[in-house]
């Protein structure tokens, strides 16, 4: 028991977010080109126990008390349930989440309710037919939403919608998209987009600020201070209209959080991510495949955390956008 993920600057993460693959079945055009990319091998991907084994280890030896499930698209995983039933289990029990598209939502959410799925956060950008498949180039948005009702059915909650704003696209729909999720009782957060989409194609100024999305929100609703504590959420969040409802603005951009990040990545094929911006990941799959015991595990990823960086760094001339594109990282 040599401790927990602690960092070079004091952080310690207890927040891992899994990605089980990096494929998808939406194309969103932020994300990813029309025909995809370059899917990972199947022998490269970590199989369910080998998740599974990485997970308990975080959670037994190196203190995650939170294990969200990402992609890619987490509910492509033909195993998903059987891996949130595993991880449930563990003692002390995780909060178990998972980031999603929602589709096939509709079919699983009684099972990974069952299983001891907590919550799900749902990326939908826009409630127009249209729009959505304009972004998306699938025409599902009743599937989400089918989904969305499901999971909230079968008593997983609270439900947040992850809504990201391309200008001239769906950004004068925020107001919209808004009063939707207020009727339905989801919480609604609006991403600023960050460079890492697979086309690189970011460009800050494409980008929409979060002072953009409160100039739109504010046309049709008063958003006055969250009183509750923020603690390493990366929403800021605001009370509409008085509450108690409430929406969320992640302005990963433009106010960065990461003084306060207690997140670390585990990517589907086994690499330790400190960061989202990390240059570099370390190899748990390899010492998995290479007969390594639970401790000697541990301490890799212990040390994997020594090279996290103060800040994603977006805004310095030498900035590199990773690698890897998120659908590939973990969202
Ligand atoms: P909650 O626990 O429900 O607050 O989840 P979350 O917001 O941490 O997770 P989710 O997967 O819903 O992520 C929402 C958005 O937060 C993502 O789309 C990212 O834009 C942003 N985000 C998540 N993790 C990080 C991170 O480590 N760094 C930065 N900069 N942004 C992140
Ligand atoms: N910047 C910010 N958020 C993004 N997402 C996908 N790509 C980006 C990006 N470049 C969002 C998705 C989903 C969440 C996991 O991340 O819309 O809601
Ligand atoms: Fe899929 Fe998420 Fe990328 Fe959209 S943003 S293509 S849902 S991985």
């Amino acid at each position: 028991p040599a401790g927990g993920l602690l960092d070079g600057f004091g952080r310690v993460a207890t927040d891992l977010r899994v990605s089980l693959t990096d494929r998808c079945n939406l194309r969103c055009n932020y994300c990813m080109p029309a025909e995809g990319l370059d899917w990972m091998p199947t022998d490269q991907t970590l199989t369910d126990d080998e998740v599974v084994r990485l997970v308990r280890i975080g959670v037994e030896d190196l203190g995650i008390r939170e294990v969200r499930f990402t992609g890619g698209e987490p509910l492509l995983r033909r195993g998903l349930t059987d891996i949130v039933r595993r991880t449930a289990q563990l003692r002390p029990r995780p909060e178990v989440s998972l980031t999603t598209n929602a589709l096939g939502l509709a079919r699983t959410a009684g099972a990974l309710a069952e299983s001891g799925l907590d919550r799900v956060n749902v990326s939908l950008d826009t409630i127009r037919a249209d729009v959505f498949a304009q972004i998306t180039r699938r025409d599902r948005l009743h599937d989400v939403v089918a989904g969305l009702e499901a999971a909230d059915a079968a008593g997983i909650g609270p439900i947040k919608i992850n809504a990201v704003l391309l200008r001239g696209v769906n950004d004068h729909l925020a107001p919209e998209l808004l009063g939707w999720c207020l009727e339905r009782g989801y919480q609604l957060r609006i991403i600023e987009q960050m460079p890492l989409d697979a086309q690189h194609a970011w460009s800050r100024e494409g980008m929409v600020t979060a002072e953009e999305i409160f100039a739109s929100l504010a046309t049709a609703f008063t958003l006055t201070p969250d009183p509750d504590h923020r603690g390493s959420a990366p929403a800021e969040t605001f009370l509409v209209d008085g509450g108690p409802a409430r929406v969320g603005v992640i302005a990963s951009v433009t106010r960065p959080f990461c003084g306060d990040c207690d997140r670390v990545r585990l990517t589907a094929d086994g690499q330790v991510r400190n960061c989202l911006f990390a240059r570099e990941e370390s190899d748990l799959r390899a010492a998995l495949r290479g007969g390594a015991s639970d401790d000697e595990i541990a301490d890799r990823w212990r040390l994997a955390m020594v090279t996290k960086r103060p800040g994603h760094g977006i805004d310095d001339t030498t900035f590199l956008q990773p690698t890897r594109p998120m659908s590939a990282i973990g969202g």
